[in-house]
Order: structure tokens, then sequence, then C-alpha cells
């Protein structure tokens, strides 16, 4: 399936092709040989859920390949503090601009709003569930770094259980036949759906508890926040929320070559000592945000083909 015209939801709808046309074009974004495509498009960005990288590297994004951005950064700043509800906000704006970028708690939002809509919609972020665009940044990143993809090994640390980026990241280098281990305390482990898929895949996975157990041959150790924001009960976030924290030390324990990628925001499960290690990719991972939304937004506006 072509890119034009097409709501990008979850890694669910995607396929491997889809996936090295995103790095390509990703490439070809930063390399500078695409340029200009957003031009006389408007795209508004609605954020109903905090962010710093996703929605400020959106913004940057449209801005520098010519496009126009709209929208809020916060809901309180819309009618939604009006009571107008979600799915009459999402068929109002889809009259105001080419694409949307969506990013909402509920769970299934984007996926609600791709089905009103009459433009393309991006999800953003929807609660516990995906982050389709961090993904792709990810795999853009690891791309860079590797020039491959396939067979790596990843090690995925934190709140698996609701880390939308690592069910994302989980189902994308599935397709790419990764080995993974999965790193966390017994109760933030990765979701059974997920780790079904991956059996039904034929993709081969270990559970353990601390970055020392995943071995000395990790390519990428992808640590994640414990994200306070996603627990109904204050007293199960404290019983976690220190679990790890990544340090120099770790990363020699680990062999030493290991990559080491976040999403961002960090708190403190990686300690700043590891920011001066060449292994430290987390920055450069956050700016390859902007190369990435570019690229797909070019393409599901039909700028890119
Ligand atoms: N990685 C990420 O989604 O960061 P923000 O929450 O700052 O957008």
């Amino acid at each position: 399936m072509g890119f034009a015209g097409r709501s990008i939801i979850s890694l669910h709808d995607m396929t491997a092709g889809d996936l090295n046309r995103i790095i390509e074009a990703t490439y070809d974004t930063k390399s500078g040989r695409e340029s200009g495509f957003l031009r006389g498009k408007t795209i508004a960005v609605m954020f109903f859920e905090p962010s710093t990288r996703t929605r400020l590297s959106f913004e940057s994004a449209i801005q520098r390949s010519g496009g126009t951005v709209i929208g809020f950064a916060n809901p309180t700043s819309s009618s939604q503090s009006k009571g107008e509800s979600f799915a009459d906000t999402i068929r109002t704006v889809t009259g105001y601009c080419d694409a949307m970028v969506i990013r909402h708690p509920v769970e299934g939002s984007a996926r609600l709003a791709s089905d009103i809509a009459t433009v393309p919609v991006v999800n953003a972020g929807d609660g516990a569930n995906q982050h389709p665009t961090q993904t792709f940044l990810d795999l853009f990143t690891m791309w860079e770094s590797f020039g491959r993809l396939d067979g790596l090994h990843i090690g995925m640390l934190g709140d698996l259980k609701y880390g939308r980026t690592v069910h994302s990241l989980a189902t994308a280098m599935s397709m790419f036949g990764a080995r993974m281990t999965f790193i966390s305390p017994h109760t933030l482990q990765m979701p059974d759906m997920i780790k079904r898929e991956l059996t039904e895949a034929g993709i081969g996975f270990r559970e353990v508890r601390q970055p020392e157990e995943a071995g000395d041959d990790l390519d990428v150790l992808y640590v994640t926040r414990i994200q306070r924001e996603r627990f109904g009960d204050p007293q199960e976030y404290e019983s976690v929320a220190h679990s790890f924290r990544i340090t120099s030390e770790t990363v020699r324990s680990l062999g030493g070559r290991v990559l080491v990628m976040h999403p961002l925001p960090r708190v403190d499960e990686i300690s700043e000592d590891v920011d001066l290690l060449p292994n430290a990719i987390y920055f450069r991972q956050a700016h390859n945000g902007i190369p990435t939304r570019q690229a797909l937004l070019g393409l599901v506006t039909g700028g890119i083909s």
C-alpha cells in the first residue's frame, strides 16, 4: 500500500517494506535530497497530553519543509474545555488542514480520529498503546548506526507494561528478525498480547529482571522511564519507581559496545555519566525526530512519492 492519504496509527498496520520506505525517505530528507515538500500544506498538531520532543519536532519538521502549523499544545486551550467532544473536534479540524497529528491519553483515540477525519491522521502517542513515529525515528537511528536492522539483539528496559514506545518497537523489530531481551520488574512485564505476537512470528525473546542478565552481546539497550502518570495507585508506582539506574559501569558490564537509546524524557534511570560515553545516542535519536517526521508527513500528504 502507498502512503499518500494514509493514516499512521499502529505498527500492526505496517509491513517491513513500509518501514524501509520511511527510513529511505528519512535518509533522503536528512541528506537534503528531498526538501520543501510540505509547501502549501497546513498540518494540525493537536496535543491532549504533555510533550516536548514529539510536538516540537513535528512543528519544526513542518516549518522546515515549507508547511504551516495550526493546533494546540494543551486541550485546555481548545473548546474541549467548554465540553466539546473529541469527535466534534476532529470533524471540525479535518476541514482546516491537509493532515493531523494527535497525541491523546486514551488508547484508540487516534484510530477513532482516523475513522472520522477526511485527511490522514498520524498517531503521536495514544495512552499506553502505540507511538509509531517514535518507532520510526528509533529504527532510523539504529539503521544509521549499524547500517542494518536485520538480526540485531535489542534489550528493552523499564516500563514495558505501559510503555507505548516499546510496544511499537517490539512489533517493528519483529519484522526484521530481531532478538529481544525484556528487562523489567515482574509487574511491568511486556504485555502477553505482544509476547504472543512475537511467538507466532517465530521471534526469540527472553525476560530478565536486571540489565546484567541480558548477556554481553546486546547491540542496543533501549531504556524507558517508569511512567508515574500511567499508574492508578501511587504506592504501586513507588514500589517500582527506582528499579533501574544505568551507569557507565552498567554499560561496561554489557560488553562496552552496546548503544544506549531512550525515547526520553528520562528521570533518573540513566545517570548523566553515561551521556559522556560514545555509546549514548539518545540525544541524536531525539534529533532524528525532525527528518523522520518531515519524511512521514511528506509521504502521507503526497509531497514525497
Ligand atoms: N519521546 C517522546 O514521546 O517524548 P515527548 O513526550 O517529550 O514527546
